[in-house]
């Protein structure tokens, strides 16, 4: 059984770093009764470090992370330095960064390069619309076979996988809901790709989901969407609702 991971992208949030200290130190003094749930906080860069002091319990991701390990890369973090700092995951390819011109070439460097600084990629992958012809799944199936390409059997088990629709995503114009049932579809279709792709080791991968996750609906998207954990982003800047989704993900059976 594969731990469950419940992750918090605060994305560029909060304004100050008083204010990042005090969110990352309620989510903290809420998790004294948590033992089986990983919990990761994926601050903005410059806070990663100040936060670190404040607990334990909590592990650090970046948003992003660089396809170098250091030289001539102007504005670039690398994933050398994030590690050293103690931050031990990385989002990649969140579909706000591919609107920004990523693609899954770029990604799949990136992931290389997280990788081999000891980093562990948390890879976005999800469909901005869907279609009645179901040519999403086909988008989805290039996503994780572009941005994994060449990477080894022995490196995946450090990965997670989160399916993010795009669509529901909180920032969306015109957001719809996905539902449990939308998500278990994604996720049997996404663990199919990952068995072709890297065999029986391939169940050593985290498929997580994303996409407006709340506290109201994360244990039908656990329990019923059969995914590892969920990626949550505007509930993650609340403490309580953050805590609430842990602790729910905490008191499921398996
Ligand atoms: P959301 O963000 O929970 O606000 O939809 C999730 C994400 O973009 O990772």
């Amino acid at each position: 059984m594969l731990k469950k991971v419940i992750i918090g992208n605060w994305k560029m949030n909060p304004l100050s770093l008083k204010e990042a200290e005090k969110l990352f130190t309620d989510v903290a003094e809420g998790m004294t009764q948590i033992k089986k749930t990983e919990i990761v906080v994926c601050p903005p860069f410059l806070y990663l470090e100040k936060l670190k002091k404040i607990s334990k319990k909590i592990t650090l991701g970046a948003q992003d992370a660089s396809f170098g390990d250091t030289g001539p890369f102007t504005g670039e973090v690398s994933g050398e330095m994030l590690y050293d700092i103690g931050v031990r995951y990385t989002i990649l390819g969140h579909s706000e960064r591919r609107a920004m011109g990523e693609d899954n070439s770029n990604i799949n460097k990136k992931i290389k390069a997280s990788l081999s600084a000891g980093l562990r990629p948390i890879l976005c992958v999800g469909e901005e619309a869907r279609d009645a012809s179901h040519s999403y799944f086909n988008l989805v199936k290039t996503q994780l076979e572009e941005c994994l390409v060449g990477i080894s059997k022995n490196s995946i088990s450090k990965m997670i996988i989160a399916y993010e629709p795009v669509w529901a995503i909180s920032s969306t114009v015109n957001r719809h809901d996905a539902t449990s049932s939308d998500c278990r579809e994604m996720y049997i279709f996404i663990r199919k790709i990952l068995f072709d792709r890297f065999g029986p080791d391939a169940e050593s991968m985290r498929v997580i989901y994303g996409g407006s996750v709340n506290e109201k609906d994360a244990e039908d998207f656990l329990k019923n969407g059969g995914v590892d954990g969920l990626l949550s982003g505007r509930a993650s800047l609340n403490a309580k609702k953050f805590t609430d989704i842990i602790k729910i993900c905490e008191a499921l059976k398996n």
